[in-house]
């Protein structure tokens, strides 16, 4: 068994991390990290919607050469340079439909894409898969809220822009933003429009013991992982 991601270690970098969400960060880590560690050694990564960027902090553990956040407030990434200090990591701040546009535009590619607690603080999923693709990654790693259905629907609800976790608002003094949670038929089908293999990870044989992974246990949040 790979060696666990993270340990309260993390806490002597300022953060205040308790037992509990140490183990929901292992499992995600665990499940995020399936694909061939191979792709991830040497990487360029891309970290969606990165807030402290604690999965750039994996990645490079995971011998990630260089890992670039984009988190939507400044006040978030500003505690993640800390934690990133010494690595070969920068955060970009700013709407990641924004600034993905000038990635792609300036013929950047990432190897990996990290898209993780994102896909459900958004509206347009297939534009976010769109760009994502136009990075020529390897790899794109999803982890999300997501409806468990069968069939390809959105739904759409809105989300309190002043919760630092949340959709940033798109306007000054937005309260709230339309954001959706896919369904896994919706995810399956954007990812077959641009070619992608999309495989889910396997969240089964998780117990209440399970600390801090209710969601996943109770199948409404996954992780899936695109390859071509
Ligand atoms: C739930 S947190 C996810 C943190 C981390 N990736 C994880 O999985 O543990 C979502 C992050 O996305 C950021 N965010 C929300 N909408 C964004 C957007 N349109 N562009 C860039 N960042 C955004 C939020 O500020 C927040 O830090």
């Amino acid at each position: 068994m790979r060696a666990r991601a993270f340990s309260l270690a993390i806490n002597d970098k300022g953060f205040f991390w308790n037992e509990e969400f140490l183990n929901r960060m292992n499992n995600r880590a665990e499940r995020i990290f399936s694909f061939d560690p191979a792709l991830m050694r040497g990487a360029r990564v891309l970290d969606l919607g990165a807030r402290f960027g604690f999965w750039s902090w994996a990645a490079h553990n995971l011998g990630a050469a260089e890992t670039l956040g984009i988190e939507g407030r400044a006040e978030s990434a500003a505690r993640g340079d800390k934690l990133l200090a010494g690595l070969n990591h920068r955060f970009e701040i700013g709407n990641a439909f924004d600034i993905m546009p000038h990635l792609v535009a300036g013929g950047q590619r990432f190897d990996v894409i990290l898209n993780l607690g994102f896909f459900y603080h958004i509206y347009d999923h297939y534009g976010m898969l769109k760009l994502m693709d136009a990075l020529q990654p390897k790899v794109i790693v999803i982890d999300s809220e997501i409806v468990d259905l069968d069939e390809a629907v959105v739904r759409i609800r809105t989300e309190k822009t002043w919760e630092p976790n949340n959709a940033i608002p798109e306007k000054e003094g937005q309260k709230f933003s339309a954001v959706g949670n896919p369904s896994r038929g919706a995810m399956e089908l954007i990812a077959e429009c641009f070619d992608y293999r999309l495989e889910w990870c396997d969240w089964s044989g998780l117990t209440a013991a399970d600390e801090g992974c209710a969601d996943y246990r109770q199948r409404r949040r996954f992780t899936c992982i695109l390859t071509r």
